[in-house]
This record gives structure tokens, sequence and C-alpha cells, in this order.
């Protein structure tokens, strides 16, 4: 029934220390203001799972849509089989406060320290306080800027979409 949530913005997840990890995630949720904090939900499966366990670190990037590719990508293959990050064309970077690093191509790099962990079924809920941001062109003065596209999971399996550059008033 989850699919009637759909569609859902698509993140890339960055997790490990020594050898760091992307996947791909649509369940990521905003859950405080203050102190800001995030939540995503990681399949007890993902090799992403154990790396997040151990460091406790984790950061949420924002990919445009001429990421897709690696979006898929990120989100098909594991990491626990091969080195994911040599089939990706994304850049790992030095983070701001966390040891995990950021992707450079992506429009926003969220870094996060895990403060709870939620057992949801075959998923643990990974909440996690923001402690530092960095961002791209795509973002001005906090704001998304529209004509950027960001990748939206459409329903379950390959379709995708993205915003329009259209706004509307209540
Ligand atoms: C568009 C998309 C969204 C996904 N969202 C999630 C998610 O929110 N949570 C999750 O556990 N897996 C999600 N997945 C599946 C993981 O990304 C996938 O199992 C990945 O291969 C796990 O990589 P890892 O084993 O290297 O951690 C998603 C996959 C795709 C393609």
């Amino acid at each position: 029934m989850l699919e009637y949530l759909y569609p859902l913005r698509t993140y890339l997840i960055v997790s490990g220390v020594e050898k760091p990890n992307v996947m791909t995630a649509d369940w990521v949720v905003p859950v405080s203001f203050e102190p800001q904090m995030l939540g995503v939900a990681i399949g007890h499966t993902r090799y992403t799972h154990s790396l997040i366990k151990d460091c406790g670190e984790f950061v949420v990037a924002v990919p445009t849509i001429e990421l897709l590719k690696d979006v898929w990508t990120a989100g098909t293959l594991s990491g626990a089989k091969e080195d994911k990050i040599k089939k990706l064309s994304l850049s790992l970077i030095k983070s701001k406060k966390v040891r995990v690093p950021s992707i450079r191509e992506c429009q926003a790099n969220i870094e996060c320290r895990v403060v709870e962990e939620v057992e949801t079924g075959d998923h643990t809920f990974f909440v996690g306080e923001i402690v530092a941001v960095t961002h791209g062109d795509a973002f001005v003065e906090g704001k998304p800027d529209l004509n950027y596209k960001f990748v939206m999971h459409a329903s379950f399996g390959k379709n995708f979409t993205a915003n329009s550059s259209e706004k509307y008033k209540p």
C-alpha cells in the first residue's frame, strides 16, 4: 500500500568512513526544527545499514535529474558485493563536520549524526541530527531554485520524474 505515497523525492545516502558507499533512498523525512533532525528508513539487508550502525553518521546528498544514471546504479547494486563507487561518476569530497564524505556533484549535502534508531519492521529508521550542510547554486538563501530539476521517484521501479518551475499560491 506504500505505493500510494508516491511520487517521493529521491536522495543519495553516503555512509562509511574508510571505504565509503552510496545508496539511493526515497524514504527520507524531516522530523524536527529544533534541533534540526531528519530520519531515513534503511532496509536491514542493505550494506548501508551496517555502515551507519558502525560509524553513527551519514550524509543525505540531493541529486538533480542529470545524475539519474548514478541514482539508479546506487539503488540497484550493493556495496557489500562490489566497490560501487568505482561504478559511479560521482566524486567523494571531505564533509565539513562528519567523517563520512559528501558528493561534489550533488546540489546539497546534509551531514547527520545518528541520535536514535527505531526498528520499523524490515527497516531501521535512523534519526540524524543535522550538524552541517553544504550546497550548490540550486539553493539560494536556503530556498530551492525550481529551475533545477530535483529527482523524484514516480512509482516503484524504473520510473522517475522531476519538479517543474511552476509555483502556486494557496
Ligand atoms: C529510487 C530508489 C529508492 C530507494 N529507496 C530506498 C529507501 O528509502 N530505503 C532503503 O532501504 N532502500 C531503498 N532503495 C534500495 C537501495 O538503494 C538498494 O537496495 C541498494 O542497492 C542498497 O545499497 P547498499 O547495499 O550498497 O547499501 C531504493 C532504491 C531505488 C532505486
